[in-house]
This record gives structure tokens, sequence and C-alpha cells, in this order.
């Protein structure tokens, strides 16, 4: 079964000319969230841009419903229905919120329904999207990253350390748009540097270990055996939880 799936299988991720994830096999489901962890270093950001078409894959396959979509460019990929939202929020600073997001658009005779869309699940950037990006906090502009992906209608978004540099109340505030991305059909993939927070939204996860999936199950069996994510990040824990 292949429908409503992102289906990765055996996917090898280059870095500086040598391969940092070994083989990679996982499966996004449409609709919920997994939590992918790890280490520092264990090829989490290189497998979302190996995903995202932004570094080439050297093997493996990509399968978004089916469509395997290894090796194309970032824009045939997005279209493809997978758009991923990279470390640190990269929005177009010189843009105004409301043109970062029409310049994330596909379609573009939906783009009203779409900025429609996109307010009513952040409705602080309709209040802001005048508002040149480069002058907004680090999650005003997080909230921009992800509203882009989303503009482009994805069926799965991947998120590379939603939570990086941000204020905890600031966390406590995008994770349940996580959950109301997924609420819609979208597939998640949430990488998180707090096991816990990225745990308290999903159903699934993942950890990865020196570029190989060392455990997949679901969310609450992580949550219930946390000896599962040996070594040094779990000591890490965010001040609110
Ligand atoms: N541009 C690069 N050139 C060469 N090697 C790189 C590059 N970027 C990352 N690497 C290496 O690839 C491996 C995986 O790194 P990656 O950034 O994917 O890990 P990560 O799990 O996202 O880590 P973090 O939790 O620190 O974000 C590491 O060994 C890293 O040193
Ligand atoms: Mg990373």
């Amino acid at each position: 079964m292949t429908d409503s799936l992102l289906q990765v299988d055996g996917l090898v991720v280059p870095r500086g000319g040598r391969p940092v994830v070994h083989g990679v096999s996982l499966d996004i489901p449409a609709g919920e969230v997994t939590a992918l962890l790890g280490a520092n270093g264990a090829g989490k950001s290189s497998l979302v841009l190996g995903l995202a078409g932004r570094v080439k894959p050297m093997s493996g396959a990509i399968r978004v419903n089916g469509t395997d979509v290894a090796g194309w460019r970032p824009q045939k990929i997005r279209r493809a229905g997978l758009a991923a939202v990279p470390e640190g929020h990269q929005v177009l600073r010189s843009l105004s919120v409301r043109d970062n997001l029409r310049a994330a658009v596909l379609a573009p005779e939906r783009e009203d329904e779409l900025m429609a869309n996109t307010y009513e699940l952040l409705p602080e950037l309709a209040k802001i999207e005048d508002r040149l990006s480069g002058s907004l906090s680090g999650g005003q502009q997080q909230m921009v990253a992800i509203a882009q992906g989303l503009m482009s209608e994805p069926d799965y978004l991947l998120i590379d350390e939603l939570s990086l540099g941000l204020a905890p109340i600031i966390v406590d505030r995008l994770m349940p748009v996580v959950a109301a991305v997924a609420d819609q059909g979208i597939g998640v993939l949430l990488i998180e540097q707090y096991a816990s927070v990225a745990l308290a939204v999903a159903q699934h996860a993942a950890v990865l270990d020196r570029g190989q999936v060392e455990w997949v199950g679901s969310a609450d069996e992580l949550r219930e055996h946390p000896e599962i994510l040996h070594g040094a990040y779990l000591g890490a824990t965010p001040s609110h939880t």
C-alpha cells in the first residue's frame, strides 16, 4: 500500500562528497505526525535535504504517494507534494510576510484561498502581513516558514528543528499548529532537538543514529521507554516540560 504514504526506501545522501545518510527506510503516513529524533550529526538535516532534492541522493527511492521523486529537482518535488521547512527558518528577509507567502504558491489561481487558509491557521501572520520578514522575531519567522511550506499545498511537510532558538512560549504556540496541519491530512515529519516536545504531538517516531534508522515505533512507546533514546542529547529537556 503506497497511497497516502511518503515511503523512503534505502536512501543514501552525501554531504561534502561522502555518504552521511546510509540507506534510510522510513514510512511517513499522511495525516499524522512522525517525530524524527537523533543526536547532533546523526543525519536528520541531511535526510531532509535529500528528501527535498536540495542534495541529490546517491541511491534509494522517495515515493510520494507511489511516485518515486528521488533525483528530481526541488521545485518538481514540491509540485509532487513534498515540502520542507529548512533549519533556521530561511524566509526572504527583504519581502513582506504576504509576499513571502505569495512567492511559495505553486497554483496562482488558488492564491486567495491558500492565503485565507494559512491566516486561519496562523492568525498572527494576518496581523503582520505588511511587515518586512527580516524585521520579525524568530518565532514569527518560523511561522512564515511553516506558512510558506503550506502555500505549496503539500501532501507531506518536513520541518527541521521547529523549536531551534525559540522561547518555550513560542514552541507551545507552534506545536498545536503542527497538530492542526496533520489534521488537515498532511503527513508531517517533525525534527526536534527536544524529544519530549516532539513526542507530545507525534503519533509515530523514528530514531536516527549515525545516518541509520536505529528504531521506529509509536510515539507512545518511545514516551514510555525513553531509554531507547540513549545518548547525550537526551539530557537536554526544555524548561517548560
Ligand atoms: N555541508 C556539509 N559538508 C560536509 N559534511 C557535512 C555538511 N553538513 C553536514 N555534514 C556532516 O553530515 C553529518 C550529518 O549532519 P546533519 O547536519 O545532517 O545532522 P543532524 O542530525 O541534522 O545534526 P543536528 O542535530 O546538529 O542538526 C555530520 O557528520 C556532519 O558533520
Ligand atoms: Mg540538523
